[in-house]
């Protein structure tokens, strides 16, 4: 079992392939978009494959894929079926905006992706639009479909953006009363690629629980899973769930069982920190197995608490400015 200095157990990982999008969700990119890393910055398929085995070996038994969106990354269903085949991993998931999702669904089924995370900030095509600047509310909402039709669990993401979505807020909980569906609500993070400046937090978990409640008198707690970073919730009759996620305020990091890989193959501990080691320049360099293990193992073992404490630590006092397409989310 992998632990790390404060006792938390590590079986997650969070492996981003791209920085690329086809959209941009204005809390998460500029809409020029970004200086994309060029093919030479990415890590490899098969860099990838390698760090991901190590990782399988030494503990990790969850791998979510994320972006940037993964499906605009060539030949991703090789990647994620050679992932798939990986021993000793229990759990393979994604995270997409559904643009070119709905026809790659059946094979995700058949190399067994039982979850998938869909990013859906809004019911309302004209919002769609305006704030990911592109028109493909149909193609999202058609991968939902066939998500639900192939019988893979779907967890609807949702960040609450002050003055642009909070109407999406109960027609988004209302999609739960018909469809087995799991909406997340997440508080908005400063990551937003422009590096402008964050102004505190308008819509933090408790305020969108109130929002919620007021609506719904009768809602339910349910029994948060271990390593949930979502507080949820089911309205009584209804099909599916209601969560939230204290992205900003990090209520969650006490149980923290993740790390990411950046697409430039940049290893975090921590969402909120700078990166501790970069996984690909070892591989290229020619480390071995036992050594890049062993360093592995030791920005393990210096994790910080949490992610005031991982974003106290940066260098420099701008805080996060990066985009989470160059994080994964
Ligand atoms: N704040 C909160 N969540 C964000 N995401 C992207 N950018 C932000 C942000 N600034 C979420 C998206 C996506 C996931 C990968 O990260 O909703 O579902
Ligand atoms: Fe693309 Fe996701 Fe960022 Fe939106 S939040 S621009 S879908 S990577």
């Amino acid at each position: 079992m992998l632990t790390d200095n404060h006792g938390r157990k590590i079986n997650y990982l969070r492996l981003a392939v791209t920085d690329r999008c086809n959209l941009r969700c204005f809390y998460c990119m500029p809409e020029d978009g970004l200086n994309w890393l060029s093919r030479k910055q990415l890590m490899t398929y098969e860099e990838m494959l390698q760090s991901c085995s190590l990782l399988v070996k030494m503990g990790i038994e969850k791998i979510r894929i994320t972006g940037g969106e993964p499906f605009v990354r060539k030949d991703i269903m090789k990647f994620l079926t050679a992932l798939s085949e990986l021993q000793g991993l229990k759990e393979l998931t994604l995270t997409t905006n559904g643009v070119l999702t709905a026809p790659y669904v059946a094979d995700l089924k058949r190399i067994g992706v039982s979850s998938v995370n869909l990013s859906l900030d809004t019911l309302d095509a004209g919002r769609f639009f305006s704030i990911t600047k592109r028109d493909e509310f149909a193609n999202v909402m058609a991968t939902m479909d066939e998500l639900l039709k192939h019988d893979i669990e779907v967890k609807i993401n949702a960040v609450v953006m002050d003055g642009k979505n909070t109407q999406d807020i109960i027609p988004l909980v209302e999609l739960t009363k018909d469809l087995p569906v799991s909406v997340r609500f997440i508080e908005e993070m400063p990551f937003n690629g422009d590096g402008h400046v964050y102004t505190g937090l308008k819509w933090d978990y408790v305020r969108i629980l109130d929002e919620i409640k007021a609506a719904y008198t009768e809602i339910r707690k349910l029994d948060d899973t271990q390593y949930s970073t979502s507080y949820n919730y089911k309205i009584p009759g209804y099909k599916g769930s209601v969560g939230i996620i204290a992205a900003y305020s990090r209520t969650f990091c006490g149980s923290c069982n993740r790390i990411r890989i950046t697409p430039e193959g940049e290893l975090k501990t921590c969402l909120y920190d700078n990166g501790v080691m970069n996984i690909k320049d070892q591989l290229r360099l020619g480390i071995n197995e036992d050594d890049l293990k062993q360093m592995l193992l030791n920005t393990f073992n210096t994790r910080p608490k949490d992610g005031w404490e991982a974003e106290h630590q940066r260098a420099g006092s701008l805080g996060v400015h990066e985009s989470m397409a160059t994080i994964g989310g």
